[in-house]
């Protein structure tokens, strides 16, 4: 069983790759396979909205999407971090993530998902909510964990004194490595994801 964790952060190796590496560290304790993929701090493009990925199963924009895309098919669960800007999560993560999901629900869906945020003082609930929505909408079971999945903190070392972030973020790692053995056990005994239907695509006007 393999999780990948996105970090989201135009910093390396700052307080996002703080928080996800110790829901990595955990993950791996509980026997789960753990990679982080940076985004890098180059500009990521917006989805165009050409539709090219439809046809070409990938981004018409070969860049890191179309690298982690790959990698999604082999993954079992995903972690999307992102530090807080301007109370929603990073331009990068949000480019990233919508040409990442559109159309691809078959690679994500029945894989389990969560989000971590980190900020300085706010906005952290509004970040989550929108970084969430990606797996609602593409039948991707969300993985809880104590309370909302937040850290504070400018650099990677400050969230160690968050001790609440820090317990959040060994629940989310503990409760992901449950989940997945859960749908493990479950294939095991023949309970796969139901089958998604073809969707009945309408708008406002009809
Ligand atoms: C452009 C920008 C906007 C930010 N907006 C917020 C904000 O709305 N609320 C907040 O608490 N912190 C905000 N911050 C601070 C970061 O969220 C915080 O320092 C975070 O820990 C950085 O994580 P990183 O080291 O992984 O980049 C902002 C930082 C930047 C660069």
């Amino acid at each position: 069983m393999k999780v990948l964790l996105v970090n989201g952060s135009p910093h390396e190796k700052g307080t996002t790759y703080g928080a996800l590496s110790v829901v990595k560290n955990i993950l791996q304790e509980n026997g789960v396979e753990a990679e982080i993929f940076w985004l890098g701090n180059k500009p990521i493009s917006g989805c165009m909205g050409c539709g090219a990925c439809a046809k070409l199963g990938k981004c018409v924009i070969d860049d890191c999407v179309n690298v982690f895309l790959e990698k999604s098919r082999e993954a079992d669960g995903f972690i999307f971090a992102s530090p807080v800007h301007y109370a929603a999560a990073s331009g990068s993560i949000t480019s990233f993530m919508d040409r990442l999901f559109y159309g691809r629900s078959a690679i994500f869906c029945g894989k389990p998902a969560a989000s971590v945020v980190c900020a300085r003082r706010a906005g952290t609930t509004a970040a989550l909510d929108q970084l969430n929505k990606y797996y609602s909408i593409s039948g991707m079971p969300q993985v809880p964990s104590q309370y909302w999945n937040m850290v504070h903190g400018t650099k990677a070392e400050d969230i160690e004194k968050d001790e609440e972030g820090m317990q959040i973020l060994r629940s989310l790692g503990r409760n992901m490595a449950w989940l997945l053995g859960c749908i493990e056990a479950g294939k095991q005994a023949g309970i796969t994801y139901p089958e998604r239907e073809a969707q009945i695509r309408t708008n406002f006007v009809r």
